[in-house]
């Protein structure tokens, strides 16, 4: 087993906070443990001979470590009560209010694609998208590569779907014969998946109704956390939110985003 010395661990924390925001600065026996044989394989005799290659830039080596290091994991109707909040709130008051009948919205770390379908059933579902009016936008971003080929062929296996109301997996998925399901093109065609470093400046001149950037900052050291909840104002419209994980939180006196209610965030 390749053994991970004191400076590889304190040079290995720097470049993945300087470059991704990733705080690694307690996960030694993560890095050692997920990397250690991967290394070996390499024929590399030392982690430092890797960070060498880290170092060189190479995109599908960086994308490789960096999902060896963080997790993918993700489902349909994940946290149900963003969704409830969709349907319940935001829908209505746009439906109301919104006269261009647009929605632009955007899910940041998207993984394999399950959040951003999931937005495109809940919007379908309340104004049937694809037979009336509305224009809907669904932008899905994610660092990985890997994870996006996946999100754009939309086939997933049964425990993905184990929280979906019955409803929606009738009407949004089409059963492939080997078993698995795949998002049903109407809806699919509503998202459009795209690689993104959610460390970089966001250029996109768009600006969003909602934000989704669920259980991705919990990779995020507090100042990074700070930096990316700030442009995430910026990009969001007047009026419009940001959703997080259940699990993370957004330091009140370092936001200009309002509390709603747990994990959602509003710019008044
Ligand atoms: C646990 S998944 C979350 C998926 C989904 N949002 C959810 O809540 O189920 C975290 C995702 O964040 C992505 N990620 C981590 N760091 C990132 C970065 N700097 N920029 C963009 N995506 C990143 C990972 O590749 C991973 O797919």
């Amino acid at each position: 087993m390749v053994k991970l010395t004191d400076n590889e661990f304190l040079e290995f924390v720097k470049i993945m906070h300087k470059n991704y925001g990733i705080d690694l600065s307690k996960k030694r026996i993560l890095i050692e443990g997920r990397l250690s044989n991967m290394i070996e394989r390499k024929g590399m005799s030392s982690f430092s001979q890797y960070l060498e290659s880290i170092k060189k830039n190479d995109k599908d080596e960086i994308i490789t470590l960096i999902n060896k290091l963080t997790t993918n994991y993700t489902y349909f109707y994940r946290e149900e009560n963003h969704f409830k909040f969709l349907k319940e709130v935001f829908l209505p008051n746009e439906e109301k209010n919104n006269r261009l009948k647009t929605l632009n919205i955007w899910s940041a770390g998207c993984s394999s694609g399950e959040e951003p379908y999931t937005l495109a059933m809940v919007i379908d579902d309340y104004f049937k998208l694809n037979s009336g009016s509305w224009k809907v936008q669904i932008l899905a971003t994610d660092i990985s590569d890997n994870v996006l080929s996946k999100a754009r062929e939309g086939v997933y296996g049964e425990e993905s779907l184990s929280k979906i109301p019955e409803p929606y997996r009738k009407k949004y998925f089409e059963k492939n014969d080997d078993g698995k399901y795949q998002v049903a093109p109407a809806i699919r065609k509503n998202v459009t998946f795209k690689v993104f470093n959610l460390m970089d400046t966001i250029t996109d001149k768009n600006k969003y109704d909602v934000i989704f950037c669920r259980n991705v900052m919990i990779y995020f050291n507090a100042e990074t956390k700070v930096n990316m909840v700030n442009k995430f104002y910026e990009a969001v419209k007047p009026e419009g939110y940001l959703m997080i994980g259940h699990a993370e939180t957004i330091q009140r006196n370092q936001s200009r985003f309002s509390y709603v209610q747990p994990a959602i965030y509003k710019k008044e």
